[in-house]
């Protein structure tokens, strides 16, 4: 089996898979955060082909042209055989590994910023609010913004915008405007600043921002990173051509793993596979979703009604969550600091699909090294966490001496986090342990909704 297992252009998806139209139970609706009825997604702030898509059952969407022809400059992604990585832990396992790297924005996230700037564009809106955690997004949307010559202004999590400020520069590369939030230039933002302005924000505080500045304005829409069911069907591009690829080799997955902060480059990839589990194709196949200690939301908090931002302006999701009013420690992988979880992603585990596994900081550096000096890339944070976990099954497997089918979403490289790898390698790095009474405080400000 060659290193690379690669598809040409012509074999590149021309659609998005739905799993909402394979799902044995449907999900739950979003509700209106004022009346908590169910609701669409606002419509002052999204477009309408977005909120047609975050509602819809059809199985398969098809991929615009005009977003096919901009995938085309990084996509279809390689996928790889983990050789090197293998023969250093000494495994019987095949390890393999799905770059999303390779995108110009380094991650996943300009799968879904192409399509949503398309959307927007198509239905005049000119310019585009959001947030970023450790600025992938952020930077992705600025990209996706600059294809169709639309403005951008992005609130960055404070945090993350001292410890990184490369992925500013991008940002304003790319054409974006990008504040450090939270910012003076919101209500919301004004208030945390009065309240204590040493603030290092949060995404909850970021999108509530977000929010705020696209309700203020005709011209502007507001787009999110993840977490919206939309937003996981547009990163299923992942998964589709890695189904081509394995078979390809002639090889099904036994285990899939990967990191989930709002659960968007992970849904991407298990979404076609756990089609095959639902309809009992595979129904042994093992999905393991992976989180921060320091922000352990789905294997720590409950499945819950709850905001999808600080100040309540966002819908009310069922997911798993910590609180909306929940600060995450600062750990490096900034994208994994969100309070809550897809609502898919949810379900799924609900469902018994798909498990979950926390990982403290120290594990996931330690494993960046690791897959970094045998496979040459340097992970971002957010998926090191998934490398431990793939790293503990391979030795899991030569203990057993089984031989298993691993396979890792490697949604990004770290080279805009090397301050976070310089910290660890100077051994000033720390681990988080889990924050439960600052959940519990949080979890006493969920909603009340009687559903
Ligand atoms: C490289 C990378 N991986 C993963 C994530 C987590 O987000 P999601 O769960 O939506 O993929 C982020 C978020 O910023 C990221 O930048």
């Amino acid at each position: 089996m060659e290193t690379k297992i690669l598809l040409t252009e012509k074999e590149m998806s021309t659609h998005w898979y739905n799993i909402q139209a394979d799902l044995p139970e449907p999900l739950p609706p979003l509700l209106h955060p004022g009346t908590k009825e169910p609701t669409i997604l606002p419509p002052p702030l999204f477009a309408a082909a977005l909120n047609e898509q975050e509602f819809s059952k059809e199985r398969w969407i098809e991929i615009p042209d005009e977003v096919q022809e901009i995938y085309k400059l990084w996509r279809p992604t390689p996928l790889y055989r983990a050789y090197r990585l293998e023969k250093a832990l000494d495994t019987p396992a095949h390890i393999f590994y799905k770059y999303e790297g390779v995108s110009p924005a380094g991650s996943h996230k300009l799968n879904t910023a192409v399509a949503q700037a398309y959307y927007n564009k198509k239905e005049g809106i000119k310019r585009i609010a959001t947030e970023t955690g450790a600025g992938q997004w952020g930077s992705a949307l600025s990209l996706g913004c600059q294809y169709f010559g639309m403005e951008l202004k992005v609130y960055m999590v404070k945090v993350s915008y001292q410890q990184k400020p490369y992925r500013r520069i991008m940002m304003e590369t790319w054409g974006a405007k990008c504040v450090a939030s939270p910012s003076q230039d919101t209500a919301i933002g004004r208030k945390i600043l009065a309240e204590n302005p040493n603030h290092t924000g949060s995404l909850g505080i970021a999108i509530s921002e977000a929010i705020e500045d696209a309700f203020s304005r005709d011209d502007t829409h507001y787009s999110l990173g993840s977490v919206l069911n939309h937003v996981l069907m547009h990163q299923t591009v992942i998964g589709l051509e890695t189904q081509k690829q394995m078979e390809k080799v002639d090889v099904y997955p036994d285990i899939i793993i990967g990191c989930v902060g709002g659960g968007s480059n992970f849904a991407g990839m298990f979404l076609p596979f756990v089609k095959d589990k639902i309809s009992g194709k595979h129904s042994k196949l093992e999905i393991i979703a992976v989180e921060p200690e320091a922000c352990p939301t789905v294997t720590k908090g409950p499945l819950a009604w709850d905001y999808g931002d600080v100040a309540g302006m966002a819908p009310i999701a069922f997911m798993h969550t910590l609180g909306h009013s929940f600060e995450p420690p600062p750990v490096h992988a900034g994208g994994l600091r969100y309070h809550g979880m897809a609502p898919i992603v949810s379900h799924v585990v609900k469902l018994g699909l798909v498990k979950a596994r926390a990982v403290k900081q120290l594990a996931t550096f330690e494993a960046a090294i690791q897959f970094a000096r045998t496979e040459g890339i340097i992970p971002a944070p957010e998926p090191a966490h998934a490398i431990s976990v793939v790293i503990d099954e391979a030795l899991k497997c030569k203990k057993e001496g089984k031989k298993k089918n691993i396979l890792l979403a490697l949604s990004g490289h770290g080279h805009f986090d090397l301050g976070a790898y310089e910290q660890y390698l100077s051994g000033k790095l720390v681990d988080y342990e889990y924050p439960e009474e600052m959940v519990a405080r949080a979890l006493r400000d969920l909603p009340q909704v009687k559903r």
